[in-house]
């Protein structure tokens, strides 16, 4: 066998010692001992050295074994401690085992000695191994609480079925709560809208099949109901066995680009804005053009000797008098540009008083064109600020909007319909919602995109300058907000105005 072992003898007599070291040997050990007999010399030699076991003697003249027990537990060692020693009762033999020693061997049975030594050798060593694996979990252990506190995503960790065991401070923030009781014991598909289920499933089923499933983009419900726009990637965790275990999810919060990129849209589609200035002298010249074509026709039918004839007097006319229209129409939105900014100050108004406001100078139109007109303005809404003036053209640019596409409907579709007008307000937590709703014409898919910029129109020369959108949108963009359509062709129009509710000084 040849093992080295370092053996700490207590006992009075070097004999009895020496003994001891010569069973020892005879097993196969390279012994190496030190022998003591006082409290002073065992814990010196427990200081100075390393040992691989203890042996000690029931008791001595200077020395006894509940002392050297007590000296070797206050020393934390986890080395086997044998007591070798002249008959002793069974209650001492207990006594000593309590007392920490982990067997004792009788000094006229020492057939029992090296068995003893052996067996309790391979058991300490087997604590040892078991003690340094202790250790190098939990500094695994450590190591991941580090990565998932230390993640700037949140991290969630869900059992195999999908419940929630583990959520990181950053997930915490995320759900928008400080407390994990909010989330730890619920599945996980609780914070998932019904319309993103499936995706959901195609995480779960995407980890358990391939191990990992990453960067897919995914709506989360937060605590206050609102959607949280994210990228959600997960990965399977195993246990020592490569079983799986639980799910790891990783959540980035994206609503920030996802902003970014509606702004990046927006900002794109009013580019053209900028261009505006050279826009509309193109649109105001040609309206112009046609006036002075039309002019220059009805001089020269004069100056011929021929007699003119009224209704080429009344069509040359009424093409005049269109593109007046065309030009007054196009005046009448840039003015609010034009307009310095002391004409228009800026402070808390209420946007129900000013859709009335915009109402009562729209509203003889309506009738006239048997619109029905149904108002749902929640009055809890609170003030906003910006110009109530601006936001009259506002709402005044979506109903004319709302009007033409009601009229366009009549007059391409053969069937009678209802024309109704809706204009609802509404608020949640951070919004305020203005909308107007139509079951008009509606907008065509490919044009969703586009009615916003300046001078798109699909309405006849004369009817639309194809500046009310981009001008409503400029002047919701100053407050802050922003204007979404949802459309279907023939079926109708909702043009939704959303603010942002404001902190706002008394009126
Ligand atoms: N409620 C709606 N229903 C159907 N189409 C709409 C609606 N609102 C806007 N549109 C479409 O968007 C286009 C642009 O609207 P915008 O208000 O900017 O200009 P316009 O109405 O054509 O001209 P103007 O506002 O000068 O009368 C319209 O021509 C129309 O095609
Ligand atoms: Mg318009």
């Amino acid at each position: 066998m040849d093992q080295k072992l370092s053996v700490l003898i207590i006992e009075d007599s070097q004999n009895d010692a020496e003994l001891n070291v010569l069973y020892l040997r005879k097993a196969g050990y390279i012994v190496n001992f030190i022998r003591v007999e006082t409290d002073e010399e065992m814990k010196e030699a427990l200081a100075t050295n390393t040992w691989d076991i203890i042996l000690s003697d029931y008791s001595m003249p200077k020395f006894d074994v509940l002392s050297a027990l007590a000296i070797y537990q206050a020393s934390e060692l986890d080395i086997p401690f044998i007591v070798v020693s002249g008959a002793i009762g069974e209650t001492k033999a207990v006594e000593m085992i309590k007392a920490g020693a982990h067997d004792y061997v009788l000094k006229d049975n020492m057939a029992r000695f090296t068995s003893v030594v052996k067996h309790e050798l391979s058991e300490a060593h087997l604590r040892q191994k078991l003690a340094a694996a202790n250790v190098a979990l939990k500094k695994s252990e450590e190591r991941y609480r580090t990565m998932i506190s230390a993640s700037p995503d949140g991290i969630f960790i869900t059992d195999l079925k999908g419940i929630i065991t583990e959520v990181s401070n950053v997930g915490l923030a995320i759900y928008g709560t400080d407390t994990s009781k909010d989330l730890v014991g619920f599945h996980f598909s609780r914070f998932v809208p019904q319309d993103e289920k499936n995706r959901l499933d195609e995480i779960f089923e995407g980890t358990m099949m391939d191990g990992l499933a990453q960067n897919i983009e995914i709506k989360f419900i937060k605590m206050d109901q609102t959607l949280l726009a994210t990228e959600t990637s997960a990965t399977m965790l195993h246990d020592a066995f490569g079983r799986p275990v639980s799910y790891m999810i990783i959540i980035r919060d994206i609503t920030q680009r996802k902003n970014l990129e509606m702004q990046l849209i927006h900002s794109d589609r009013m580019a053209g804005l900028g261009e505006m200035a050279s826009g509309i002298a193109h649109e105001i010249n040609q309206p112009l053009n046609t006036i002075s074509m039309a002019m220059d026709n009805i001089l020269m039918e004069i100056a011929s000797d021929e007699n003119i004839q009224k209704d080429y007097l009344k069509k040359k006319s009424d093409k005049i008098f269109n593109n007046i229209t065309r030009i007054r129409n196009i005046i009448d939105h840039i003015r609010v540009f034009s307009w310095g900014s002391d004409d228009f100050m800026t402070s808390a108004f209420s946007i129900n008083g000013s859709i009335m406001n915009a109402l009562s100078m729209i509203s003889e139109q309506f009738k006239h064109h048997a619109i029905d007109l149904r108002l749902n303005l929640n009055d809890q809404i609170p003030q906003v600020n910006g110009n109530t003036y601006k936001f009259e053209q506002v709402i005044l640019n979506l109903l004319a909007n709302a009007r033409d596409a009601l009229l366009e409907k009549e007059e391409k579709q053969p069937d009678r319909f209802d024309k109704s007008i809706e204009i609802k307000t509404f608020d949640d937590d951070q919004r305020i919602f203005v909308e107007v709703n139509d079951n008009g014409i509606g907008i065509k898919e490919g044009n969703l995109n586009q009615v916003m910029m300046p001078f798109f129109t699909t309405k006849d020369p004369g009817k639309g300058t194809g500046l009310g959108l981009s001008v409503s949108y400029s002047i919701i963009k100053e407050m802050n907000g922003t204007i979404e359509f949802s459309s279907e062709r023939s079926v109708g129009t909702q043009t939704r105005i959303i603010l942002q509710k404001q902190t706002v000084k008394a009126p």
